[in-house]
């Protein structure tokens, strides 16, 4: 294991990132953790990540200086390079001209980190307003930039090394070298951290935690429960039960998708549960986007108990909580309690007492449909959108019927056919198609005057859901997608392409 020490901003995440890339597992920590604490989980390298602070600002993130002494190899990125020159007893220089974005950095000595086929002066990216301006004992300057005397410094008899560039951006062209390079070389870490391993240790722990009992889970048909569930099955079978929810507010064909890909052809246990009339029952007059939600929230959990009846003798519940998910509620200290409240199946019965497991609580996104793909998943599974739970109920504006619902699913269907075939689909965060029930609007077809409702399409690209741009889709694949949704979709005779970008927008319409 490598440990990320986090100094704050978004950076520790994606260090991790790139060491797994690497094929070396990581593990982020916060930077009040202790030199025994790191003695006892023994990684084989400490990275330092970056941050916004100044090392000169009282209250400054530090580091326990014991962590220096306990013969690990380390690794500083720019404020962990900084911090690792001031405790070490060398000078950082306070707010001097400062770098930011693409700099050049050039060599002034023999590298042990600096890739070798990297030219004498190459281009990296920096950020960065202090800058090391005396090395510390026993240290020697490989490299400086125009705005830091000191960009790369090494001990190698110590095996502590800082580079006051960012390695894990992709506008560091020899970043990921310089890190491959650290852990390889100097700290002798194989790359032996695959997927494959993953499986293999939690096909085990799962085995270990759940001995004979039985264990349920909520399938949605996500990403995220169904690897957690196919994982669980692979270890436990026949002990594991999936609950699928049909709320008949799915995109078209996609419960029939599930119950084939889970249920006959993984073989897993599932209970499909058909529920569309009762979901349509409550939501019949309802035209409040969080009424919407409520009353489909209150439907899901009531269908859940109820079809759960027969198995009160579990013990176990799964969910497909990710890493970033403990990241962002704190967890990533060992405090194993925090999980995000929004990723229970709220309002299950309290005497079930379930426990939860949680398979891919280590995994990054990325990382969890590589797993999918090891577990045989198909690729329409492994690489399905984010998809509102409360589905189509959101994307028809207006009353839901299952009229309505028919009529956005053929529409819908296009919009993901078209942008398939014009081989976007991996780009695009999510796309869809939006009814506009309660709006009309006048048209003609041959000879004929219409009046029917417009149908929005929707598509943004995005990191992380909670900013989004709305996706420059081609001229023409928007073209074929208006004209075939007009001539195949009845009631439909206008089309409008959604530009606008969260904030100040949301994905979802409602
Ligand atoms: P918005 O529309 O707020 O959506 O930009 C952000 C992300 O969340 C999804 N979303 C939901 N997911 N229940 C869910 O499980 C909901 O009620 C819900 N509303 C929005 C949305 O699809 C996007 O990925």
């Amino acid at each position: 294991t490598v440990l990320v020490v986090d100094f704050g901003a978004q950076y520790a995440q994606l260090i991790a990132r790139r060491v797994r890339e690497l094929s070396v597992f990581s593990e982020i920590v916060p930077n009040r953790i202790t030199a025994d604490e790191i003695a006892e989980r023994a990684p084989a390298a400490i990275i330092l990540s970056g941050g916004p602070a100044s090392v000169h600002v009282e209250g400054a993130p530090s580091l326990d200086p014991a962590i220096y002494d306990l013969g690990i190899p380390m690794l500083g990125i720019c404020y962990g390079a900084q911090l690792i020159a001031q405790q070490l007893g060398g000078v950082v220089g306070r707010g001097m001209a400062g770098e930011y974005g693409r700099t050049v950095l050039e060599r002034t000595g023999d590298s042990l980190i600096l890739p070798d086929d990297a030219p004498g002066a190459h281009e990296c990216w920096m950020s960065h307003f202090d800058g090391i301006t005396v090395l510390p004992d026993g240290f020697v300057g490989t490299a400086t930039s125009p705005g830091a005397p000191v960009a790369v410094l090494e001990n190698d008899e110590r095996k502590i090394y800082g580079v006051q560039f960012h390695p894990e951006v992709v506008h560091s062209p020899f970043g990921m070298q310089a890190m491959a390079r650290f852990l390889h070389e100097r700290a002798g870490i194989a790359s032996d951290w695959a997927m494959a391993s993953v499986i293999e240790e939690q096909v085990a722990l799962i085995r270990e935690q759940v001995g004979d009992e039985r264990v349920i889970c909520a399938l949605s048909g996500g990403v995220d429960s169904s690897v957690a569930a196919a994982l669980v099955h692979q270890a436990i079978g026949h002990q594991l039960t999936c609950i699928y929810v049909d709320t008949g507010l799915m995109r078209k064909n996609e419960s029939a998708q599930v119950v084939e890909t889970y249920g006959r052809n993984m073989g897993l246990e599932l209970i499909h549960v058909d529920a569309s009339e009762q979901f349509f029952a409550a939501l019949a007059g309802v035209t409040e986007p969080e009424a919407k939600r409520k009353a489909i929230g209150e439907q899901f959990i009531r269908v859940f108990e109820k079809h759960t009846g027969g198995l009160r003798d579990a013990k176990f519940l799964v969910q497909g909580t990710l890493y970033p998910d403990l990241i962002e509620s704190g967890g990533t200290d060992g405090t194993a309690s925090v999980i995000k409240s929004h990723h229970n199946v709220g309002g299950l019965p309290d005497d079930m007492e379930l426990e939860l497991i949680e398979p891919l609580r280590d995994l990054f996104k990325d990382e969890v449909r590589a797993l999918g793909t090891e577990l045989g998943l198909p690729d329409e599974m492994v690489w399905r959108q984010p998809f509102p739970g409360p589905g189509l109920g959101v994307r028809i504006i207006g009353e839901v019927t299952p009229e309505r619902v028919a009529l956005l699913q053929e529409a819908d269907a296009i919009v993901r056919e078209e942008l398939k075939n014009a081989g976007l689909e991996r780009e695009i965060w999510q796309s869809y198609a939006a009814l506009l029930a309660d709006v009309r609007s006048v048209g003609v077809m041959g000879d004929e005057r219409t009046y029917g409702n417009p149908v929005v399409i929707r598509a943004v690209t995005s990191e992380d859901a909670m900013t989004a741009d709305w996706a420059r889709i081609p001229y023409e694949t928007l073209e074929v997608m208006s004209q075939r949704i007009i001539n195949e979709v009845d009631g439909v005779n206008r089309v409008v392409y959604d530009i606008t970008s969260k904030p100040p927008g949301t994905i979802e319409w409602e």
